[in-house]
């Protein structure tokens, strides 16, 4: 594997050999992978801690008193605890989730109709569509799709929401939301705050009680962790508090012949036998991630992207979508002026082994808004050099002139 020249990260060639995948040989070309706002690589810490729950104490919790059982139990119980001290939470306020989507779904199916929920265009689509359902107002975007600040303070104020709904950072084109301006507009008027943190989440420190949030969730995948496991995060001691999305075994306290009492949250949002493994694998992601940094992981980050929008802002061929103190720290979109995203996309994959997204990056709506075409996006983490960058742009200059 080729040393990293420069990096932000001491130690970054020592984090790379952490990721198996990276051996990866693609048709005699070394991986790079520029797609981690889909989902990330794994570490070899994640795919231990989920390996050991296969090989040493497979079994289900909450329910049998044998050895195995006693240990994946405490095993899952823990993996809350590592979960909640990474957010700064308290273990009764972390439910594990299948992905960030199901999370969003228990929040909206539980508070939809309280009241008008208002939410930026630019969400994606997981946090737009099932609130279409009740009374949802949605935050017009700027040309460059980010969120007028004076214009969102006005609405908030005249339509006083029941919850004001958000990413910290949006993965349609890449922008860092005006998280805290939105939120004391939320608070002015009365509103619950939901933040939407997937694409944060893992890149940067994420404080719960920072934030000032009462509901937060983001899926594992995205942060090192395995695919099937997500967080929904819900202050202690709300009013309204969420109702499960699916009700019957694990999630009961009780259940008698005529009815049955409920287990608290998070409890209660996890019916049936949830994703024991997934739960571990997510602590290991937060304990790699704690040993890294997350000051260390966002700089690095930061780095990257501001050096390869520069770069690619250079091109005459090429569109940068948005730049400036929207932009986000782990992702770039771009479009070339001559060739199509998905042949772009197509091409740095077959002819120079480079993995990117294209299309609308699950946020069509921001991209109609604003007359974007589908876009190019380059999304990077931890285990990313400067080399992959340079890479991707010579790419990327070689691809739009072959139209
Ligand atoms: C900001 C944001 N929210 C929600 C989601 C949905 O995540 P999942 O598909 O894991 O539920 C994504 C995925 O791209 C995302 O980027």
């Amino acid at each position: 594997m080729a040393e990293p020249a420069t990096t932000h990260v001491p130690d970054l060639s020592k984090y790379r050999r952490d990721f198996p995948i990276l051996e990866r040989d693609l048709s005699g070309r070394q991986l790079i992978y520029l797609d981690s706002a889909a989902t990330s690589l794994k570490p070899q810490a994640v795919i231990d801690a989920v390996t050991g729950f296969y090989t040493r104490y497979t079994s289900n919790i909450h329910r049998a008193v044998h050895a195995l059982s006693e240990e994946a139990t405490e095993a899952f119980e823990d993996a809350r605890a590592t979960v909640a001290r990474f957010l700064n939470a308290d273990i009764r306020e972390v439910a594990f989730t299948r992905n960030a989507t199901e999370a969003l779904n228990v929040v909206s199916h539980s508070l939809r109709d309280r009241g008008p929920v208002v939410m930026p265009l630019s969400e994606h689509h997981s946090n737009l569509v099932p609130w279409r359902a009740g009374n949802s107002v949605v935050l017009k975007a700027m040309p460059d799709g980010q969120v007028d600040i004076e214009a969102a303070r006005r609405t908030i104020a005249e339509t006083k929401p029941a919850l004001v709904a958000m990413s910290t950072v949006s993965n349609g084109l890449g922008i860092t939301l005006p998280v805290a301006e939105l939120t004391a507009a939320a608070r002015d008027a009365g509103a619950m705050v939901l933040l939407d943190v997937s694409q944060s989440c893992g890149h940067e420190p994420v404080d719960v009680v920072e934030l000032d949030c009462d509901f937060a969730c983001f899926s594992g995948h995205k942060m090192l962790a395995p695919s099937g496991i997500g967080v929904l995060y819900q202050r202690e001691g709300l009013e309204h508090s969420l109702e499960p999305l699916l009700i019957g075994g694990a999630m009961v306290h009780e259940v008698h012949v005529e009815d049955h009492t409920f287990r608290p949250f998070p409890w209660c949002m996890e019916a049936g036998t949830p994703n024991i493994e997934g739960a571990i694998g997510l602590a290991a992601a937060c304990d790699y991630l704690d040993a890294i940094g997350l000051d260390v992981v966002q700089s690095h980050c930061r780095h990257l992207t501001s050096m390869v929008r520069a770069q690619l802002e250079a091109l005459p061929q090429v569109d940068v979508h948005v730049s400036g103190p929207s932009a986000s720290d782990s992702m770039v979109t771009f479009s070339s002026k001559s060739v199509a995203a998905h042949g772009v996309a197509r091409m740095l994959s077959n002819r120079f082994g480079i993995m990117v997204r294209s299309g609308y990056h699950c946020a069509q709506p921001v991209y109609e808004s604003c007359g974007i075409p589908e876009s190019v996006r380059a999304s990077v983490h931890l285990y990313n050099t400067a080399e992959e960058m340079d890479s991707l742009v010579e790419a990327v200059s070689v691809v739009s002139k072959m139209a």
